[in-house]
């Protein structure tokens, strides 16, 4: 026993806020972290590859797989008919096959599954079907499928005050389109699936996933046996983004299948070009706006449409455009506005989650809107930007959303005036101006852009999560919880929690893979609320080992309950200290449970999906960036000099993770916003789908000058430790390069000219919007 007046008890542990290293970290730099496809191979393992579609829209008349069947090494061949259960993977609606029934909808889309010996092999026959198609007509972009009303979900509208008045009253007002492209995940872990069958119809599935349990729905759905037969697991994945959401289903389901029927294992994992074929994507988003503003820019009243690609299916179509009607206002107070969002139903790849799930692709719009404003009346952007803030607090008002919640931890003023001071915004605006003065050919250009983003899944129910938390007997604690790791640090988060509240140090908690044997109906880990919901759900698992093992001290060692602390190892408790692993070893041969299971649900969540009111989201995450850049306008080339960003993690559980995540996020949106094109030819073929045509920002795009730091904050919301999500909202940061960039392009003439430029802001785009800018 310690003698408690050396040791300091009222310094409170703390594992939680400190800046732990990844707890894979050491994992991942040596090569020694496992991903699916390095989980050692059980014996009989065969491979499976999907043969995929050549038309984007067409009956099918006939599949003949004989010459597919006769291939080297293949040993079986399945399609839409070898299902003993259900076809299907969509998430909401069932209109998403696995494999093609009679139509094909899209260039890419799966109609069989060949199993062969190898995965070469397996590949090759792939290719070998010969498919007898009836082509229709394909709709290939989101505004054709807008004229022919042709959606993969009913419109959606949102409106409040009287946009129509505002508009025809309006002092000034201008009226436009415009449209951001989407987006390919490009996590560096393609979808695998490896289906190892089990005794009595049983399946397991280990894969790259941020949903096992939507994984084991859709596997014991396909298979037509109950969920209790199919358990999915998932250690890590080598990034979802989003990804992983939904669309890992496909090919779980397609291993599944095989394994089932040839009761071997079988492991399906895409080429990197099968999976950008196959996979949806960002949304890509075509918008119509007009806006009534006053001499100062202050916006009056908007009208907002917008279609967004949402390819053959609804996938997650659907409560993405919900993020984006819920993200158009960003950080601005839209007093009348009203707002359509339609999901265009296209022959294109199903498009799905990806950070930031249409919060983004709303929040640029208005953005778009305060940049043309601020041009057209000759001012500073960022004063356009202040005017329109939401108030601060309800004596301010103009704190409510359009759709109904009020804001009620409002920073943004005060966070976008620490980072317009901390990155000098105004001395380097007039250095700008001189520099683009003397310099014909090389334009500079600069921004600050804000973010607001709403934390919590817009479908309320998805919003709770299980955990379970392990005691053994040597002291070491294992946690398991219903998300997943696909390097954002959850499991560091949620380690942390449990050691922090344990008393423990981290390196005596280890967090097992996601495993739906252990926690079951979880929702998927994404909407950036893994740690919120998880780590709630462990710290409720913990606690309930802490309350027994603090009853259990008392009575042995004496003393109040309310004074026991834990704390460095120790428990301290009737004015001494006892190693952690003493007292969890007496509890054990005095018959104390030493586990716990946990479980959170966010309170004080309310969506009317109909009405699109309600308060949505637990709190918000804010934000703000200043990019700086340099164009060269006769080639459309450009560069980053420089990017500050200033990130409220509220109290960060882990500045570290935190900063990462931040980063990561800005250079993944600049990616967005300038390099990353999607391009489908006439016949609705993806071309870019490959890293040779299909551009992601490397290391030499990062800017050489990149001041990332996170806002001294505590949520008001009573989040886990009071922290805030990272995951997506920081995507938003980089709106700040898109307009640097456009900013300076606009000096070519004085910046009295709103460049037509739309994103990605590719150096082809930049150049034709430098040409139109020369021209007009
Ligand atoms: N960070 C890494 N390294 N890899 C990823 O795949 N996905 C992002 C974000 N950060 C991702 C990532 C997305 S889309 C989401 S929703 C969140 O992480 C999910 O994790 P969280 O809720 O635990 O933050
Ligand atoms: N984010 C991610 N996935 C989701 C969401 C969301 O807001 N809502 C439903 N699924
Ligand atoms: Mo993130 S797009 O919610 O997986």
């Amino acid at each position: 026993m310690k003698d408690l007046a050396q040791t300091n008890t009222s310094a409170p542990w703390a594992e939680v806020g400190k800046p732990h290293p990844h707890e894979s970290a050491v994992l991942h730099v040596c090569g020694t972290a496992n991903y699916t496809d390095d989980l050692p191979e059980l014996q009989g393992t065969l491979h499976a590859a999907l043969g995929l579609s050549t038309q984007a829209h067409a009956k099918i008349n006939n599949i003949n797989l004989d010459a597919v069947r006769a291939a080297d090494g293949v040993v079986a061949v399945y399609t839409a008919k070898d299902f003993p259960g259900t076809n299907e993977c969509g998430p909401i609606i069932k209109d998403d096959p696995i494999l093609a029934n009679g139509k094909v909808e899209y260039v890419g889309q799966p109609v069989f599954v060949v199993v062969a010996h190898s995965h070469d092999h397996a590949r090759r026959a792939a290719r070998l079907g010969k498919i007898d198609y009836e082509t229709l007509t394909p709709i290939l972009h989101p505004r054709a499928a807008r004229d022919a009303e042709s959606y993969v979900l009913p419109p959606m509208s949102l409106s409040r005050g009287d946009a129509q008045q505002a508009l025809e009253k309006a002092p000034n007002r201008i009226r436009g389109s415009w449209q951001v492209g989407g987006q390919e995940q490009f996590y560096l872990e393609g979808q695998i699936a490896y289906a190892i069958p089990k005794e009595a119809n049983g399946m397991a599935v280990m894969c790259s996933t941020q949903h096992p349990s939507e994984m084991q729905h859709i596997v014991a759905h396909a298979l037509a046996i109950p969920s209790h037969s199919v358990q999915v697991e998932c250690r890590r994945m080598g990034g979802g983004f989003g990804g992983k959401e939904s669309q890992s289903g496909l090919w779980a389901a397609a291993a599944a299948l095989c394994a089932f029927h040839l009761k071997r294992p079988i492991k399906l994992r895409a080429d990197r070009d099968d999976d950008m074929m196959v996979t949806g994507k960002r949304h890509e988003f075509h918008y119509e706006y007009d806006v009534a503003y006053d001499e100062q820019g202050l916006i009056l009243g908007a009208r907002f449409e917008m279609v967004s690609r949402a390819g053959f299916s609804a996938d997650l179509s659907g409560p993405v455009a919900t993020r984006a009607v819920c993200h158009v206002d960003n950080t601005y107070y839209l007093s009348n506005v009203d707002i359509r969002a339609m999901c265009g139903k296209t022959n294109t790849q199903s498009n799905t989650a990806f950070r930031g799930f249409g919060g983004p692709q709303g929040a640029i719009l208005i953005e778009y809107v305060i940049d043309e404003i601020a041009r057209l009346l000759g001012q500073d952007a960022l004063d356009v930007r202040k005017l329109n803030f939401y108030g601060r607090n309800d004596a301010e008002g103009r704190n409510v959303t359009h759709y109904g919640q009020k804001v009620a931890d409002n920073i943004i003023h005060e966070l976008v005036a620490e980072i317009e001071a901390s990155s000098s915004y105004r001395a380097r605006r007039l250095a700008i101006n001189e520099f683009n003065a003397q310099s014909p050919i090389l334009k500079k250009g600069l921004a600050l852009t804000p973010h607001k983003f709403g934390i919590a899944f817009n479908v309320t129910h998805l919003n709770q999560a299980g955990a379970l938390v392990h005691v053994y007997l040597d002291g070491s604690v294992l946690v398991n919880h219903g998300g997943t790791e696909m390097g954002q640090g959850l499991n560091t988060k949620v380690a942390q929690v449990v050691a922090h509240e344990l008393g423990v140090p981290l390196s005596q908690v280890r967090v097992s893979a996601t495993d739906t044997t252990k926690i079951a109906n979880t929702s998927a880990t994404a909407a950036s609320t893994g740690a919120d919901l998880n780590g709630k759900a462990a710290q409720d698992a913990a606690r309930q080992i802490r309350e027994r093992l603090s009853e259990f001290a008392v009575k042995t060692y004496g003393g109040n309950v309310a004074d026991v602390r834990f704390s460095d190892g120790q428990i301290y408790c009737n004015g001494s200290g006892i190693a952690f692993e003493e007292v969890v070893n007496k509890a054990y041969f005095a018959r104390v449970q030493l586990w716990s299971d946990g479980f959170y649900a966010t309170p004080h969540l309310q969506w009317d999906s109909k009405t699109m009111t309600g308060s949505p989201f637990s709190y918000y995450a804010y934000g703000a960036a200043v990019s700086e850049v340099i164009v060269d306008t006769l080639t459309g080339e450009w560069k980053l000099l420089r990017a500050d960003a200033l990130y409220d993690a509220g109290n960060s559980l882990n500045p570290a993770i935190d900063v990462g995540q931040v980063e990561g996020a800005f250079i993944q949106g600049m990616g967005w916003l300038t390099t990353e094109e999607l391009v489908w030819n006439a016949n609705g073929k993806l071309t870019t789908h490959a890293p040779s045509t299909y551009k992601i920002p490397a290391i030499s795009d990062c800017p050489e000058d990149f001041r990332v730091r996170l806002f001294k904050n505590t949520n008001v919301a009573d989040s886990i430790h009071r922290s805030k999500a990272v995951g997506e909202p920081p995507l938003l940061l980089p709106f700040s390069v898109f307009f640097a960039i456009r900013d300076a392009i606009a000096s070519v003439a004085d910046g009295k000219i709103n460049p037509p430029l739309t994103a990605p802001a590719t150096s082809e785009a930049i150049l034709r919007a430098v040409t139109a800018v020369q021209t007009l």
